[in-house]
């Protein structure tokens, strides 16, 4: 089963689970401030679960392109939406600062 590394924690979860939905019932959240209450509720469609990830996942999808296309994300940043990533093997995942998660400039590492 794959493990997912986020905020110092290791969750091991079944693959093709939703990333989203593996951190929250691990009593993790993949959003910023308030946009923990302020989201699409995982549709794809807010763009506040974007977060940075190193390891085995699906190709973006097409609703996560174009929310990923409009600002404040760009597509250039190479980040991905939590909910609409399937967990195909192990992954490190990091989040950004900003309410969307899209500050990747201003990571402090
Ligand atoms: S929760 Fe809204 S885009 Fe993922």
């Amino acid at each position: 089963m794959p493990i997912v590394e986020f905020c110092g924690e290791r969750i091991e979860c079944e693959r093709g689970a939703t990333l989203r939905t593996v951190l929250r019932e691990a009593g993790l959240d993949v959003h910023n401030g308030g946009s923990t209450t302020l989201n699409c509720r995982g549709h794809g469609t807010c763009g506040t679960c974007a977060v940075a990830v190193d390891g085995n996942q699906n190709e973006p999808t097409n609703r996560e392109q174009l929310r990923l296309s409009v600002p404040p994300h760009d597509p250039e940043a190479g980040l991905r939406l939590a909910c609409q990533i399937y967990v195909e093997g192990d992954m490190v995942v990091r989040k950004h600062p900003g309410f969307w998660g899209q500050r990747a400039d201003c990571d402090p590492e």
